[in-house]
C-alpha cells in the first residue's frame, strides 16, 4: 500500500475523486482515504500546512497503514533561476532551512541525528522523475489547456532532481530565498532546487520511522514580491492536473 500526502485541499482533490474509495479512517483530525488509484491500494490523506501538521500525518499513517512507501505530492517557489513556474522538482535530499541549533550543531542540523541532509529513496526518485518527464512530453496537453500554461507563461516545463527545503514559512522575498539557497550551498554544497513547508519534514518522519519517500513538488511561483499571486490560480488550474497525470504515469510504470 502507498501511502499519498498532500497539504492543500486542492494538491489531493483530483486523487480523491479518481480514486475508488473503500473506507475512510478518521485519525488526529484527518480523513485517511483508503482505496485504489490507477490500480493501486493507497492511502490518500490531507496533512495540512507546515512541518508539524505534516509530522503528525506521516506518523499516523505509517503507523495505522500497512505503507510500502510515502508519496509526498504538493507545490513549491522555484529554488534558483534554472527551475521554472510550470517545471517539476523531484527530491534527491530535503533540508530544513529554519532548523538551526547553534552552537551545538551545524546550521541545519537536526539535533541528536546529526543529518541536515534526509534522502529520498533514490529508485522511487528516479521512477517518479521518469514518470514526470513521460508525462510533460506525452500527456500534458491533455490534462491541461494549452492556453492556461500560455497563462502562466509555461513552455516546455522541465523535471528536475534536486535539493528540497522545507521551513514553517512561506517564502516571498527574493533576498529571504537568495540566503536560504547561499547557506544550503555553502554548508551543504548542494543547489537548492525549491523552497516549501512540509517536504524535510516527511523525510525525516521516514527516515526515523524506516519508510521510504519520495517528494514531488510543482512549481507555482519564484519565491519572490509575486509570489502569493502567482501562486492561488496556479494550484486550482495547472498543479492539481499535473499530480493527477504524474500520478497515472507513475503508477502504470509509463
Ligand atoms: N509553496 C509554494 N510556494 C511556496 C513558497 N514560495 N514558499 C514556501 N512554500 C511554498
Amino acid at each position: 500500500m502507498i501511502g499519498i500526502l498532500g497539504a492543500l485541499h486542492e494538491e489531493v482533490l483530483l486523487l480523491k475523486e479518481n480514486m475508488h474509495i473503500e473506507a475512510v479512517h478518521h485519525l488526529g483530525g484527518r480523513d485517511y482515504y483508503e482505496g485504489t488509484l490507477f490500480g493501486q491500494r493507497i492511502v490518500l490523506v490531507l496533512s495540512n500546512i507546515g512541518k508539524v501538521a505534516v509530522s503528525i500525518t506521516a506518523t499516523l499513517l505509517i503507523d495505522h497503514f500497512d505503507i510500502d512507501y510515502v508519496l509526498f505530492i504538493g507545490v513549491a517557489g522555484a529554488g534558483n533561476s534554472f527551475v521554472k513556474i510550470g517545471d517539476v522538482v523531484v527530491a534527491d535530499f530535503l533540508l530544513q532551512h529554519d532548523v538551526d541549533v547553534r552552537p551545538f550543531y551545524n546550521r541545519h542540523e537536526v539535533a541528536i541525528l546529526n543529518k541536515a541532509l534526509f534522502a529520498a529513496d533514490e529508485a522511487l526518485a528516479h521512477r517518479l522523475l521518469s514518470a514526470t518527464k513521460t508525462f510533460f512530453s506525452e500527456h500534458l496537453s491533455v490534462h491541461v489547456d494549452p492556453k492556461t500554461l500560455e497563462k502562466f507563461s509555461v513552455y516546455q516545463p522541465q523535471a528536475h532532481l534536486a535539493t528540497i527545503a522545507s521551513g514553517d514559512q512561506f517564502i516571498q522575498d527574493a533576498t529571504v530565498l537568495r540566503d536560504i539557497h547561499d547557506r544550503i550551498w555553502s554548508g551543504q554544497n548542494v543547489i537548492l532546487g525549491c523552497v516549501e513547508m512540509e517536504g524535510a519534514a516527511v523525510a525525516q518522519v521516514c527516515y526515523e520511522l524506516n519508510k521510504p519517500c519520495v517528494v514531488l513538488r510543482t512549481i507555482s511561483d519564484n519565491a519572490n514580491h509575486s509570489a502569493s499571486i502567482d501562486f492561488q490560480a496556479f494550484l486550482k488550474e495547472v498543479s492539481s492536473q499535473y499530480a493527477l497525470g504524474i500520478v497515472e504515469c507513475f503508477f502504470k510504470n509509463l
